[in-house]
């Protein structure tokens, strides 16, 4: 099944209620928390008012916690989740001058280059969508220079996970409960068969280091409570305007030599 599809009828109206519920009781515990806390300090980290790209921002569930924002924007492919996220939690204390909210797939953002400051995306790629280096390439354009993007993948070796409105078959229950005893190997296997989208930390390193940023750092996130797995934070800033487009093609020149600058240009492989 196409995966934009399957996500839309993961988030139908009665997940995206359920969700919007969650936001509600467990705002300020374990990931919200500290996802809340990243998107304060990287938005309030610019010294001036910033343009933010929320992809996949669901609810809204990170909304109030942006600082000094002039335009926000968010995109969603589920219209029930965006529906939710014109009331969002903690509505009263968003500071934020002009929110507009986009019903559509990521990959299918057209706009126009340098348009945002801050781009983020939590719990959305190398989960629910692909990711790749002609993905990245376009975030990296729509960023102003010395722009910066935060998103999470889940780590590979993760508990996988049961969308919120399916009842678990007793297959399921029975793997998810011997999931932590498996080997590595076996643990990557089942989760690669079951969602191909989440990655190791090398492979989202291999993508980082093969995109357009000039530097990136990935770090790992253990859900303290609730669902019992690891993202992969990344956040990766743009080169500025003198000499960024030049060290990039020369570093990836260096790491492929028999490409050489085309690679540019060229369509990497999906991931997964
Ligand atoms: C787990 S929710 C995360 C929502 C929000 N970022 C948060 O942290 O609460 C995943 C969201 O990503 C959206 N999504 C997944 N793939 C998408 C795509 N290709 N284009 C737009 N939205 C997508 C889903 O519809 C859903 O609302």
């Amino acid at each position: 099944m196409d995966y934009r599809k399957e996500t839309m009828d993961i988030f139908d109206q009665s997940a995206s209620k359920q969700y919007r519920e969650k936001d509600d009781h467990l705002v300020g515990h374990g990931s919200r928390q500290h996802y809340c806390e990243i998107v304060r300090e990287l938005s309030g980290g610019f010294g001036k008012k910033i343009n933010v790209l929320d992809l996949g921002c669901g609810t809204g569930r990170y909304f109030h916690c942006l600082r000094n924002v002039k335009r926000l924007m968010g995109i969603d492919i589920s219209a029930h989740m965006l529906d939710l996220a014109r009331d969002p939690v903690k509505s009263k204390q968003i500071d934020v001058e002009d929110i507009e909210l986009r019903c559509g797939d990521i990959y299918s953002l057209e706009l126009p280059d340098q348009s945002f400051d801050l781009i983020y995306s939590i719990g959305v790629v190398g989960e629910y969508s692909p990711i790749n280096n002609v993905f990245l390439d376009k975030l990296s354009g729509l960023l102003a220079p010395k722009g910066r993007l935060f998103f999470t993948v889940v780590d590979v070796y993760s508990r996988f996970q049961m969308p919120e409105n399916k009842q678990a078959s007793f297959t399921r229950r029975a793997l998810r409960k011997f999931f932590p005893l498996l080997p590595p190997f076996a643990k990557k296997s089942l989760n690669r068969a079951l969602s191909s989208f989440y990655m190791t930390d090398r492979e989202l390193t291999a993508l980082l280091r093969k995109s357009q940023f000039a530097t990136f750092n990935v770090s790992r996130f253990e859900h303290p409570s609730g669902w019992q797995g690891a993202h992969l934070d990344c956040l990766a800033e743009k080169h500025d305007k003198v000499g960024g487009a030049a060290a990039t093609v020369a570093r990836r020149g260096a790491d492929t030599p028999q490409e050489n600058t085309l690679v540019v240009f060229s369509l990497p492989e999906q991931q997964g």
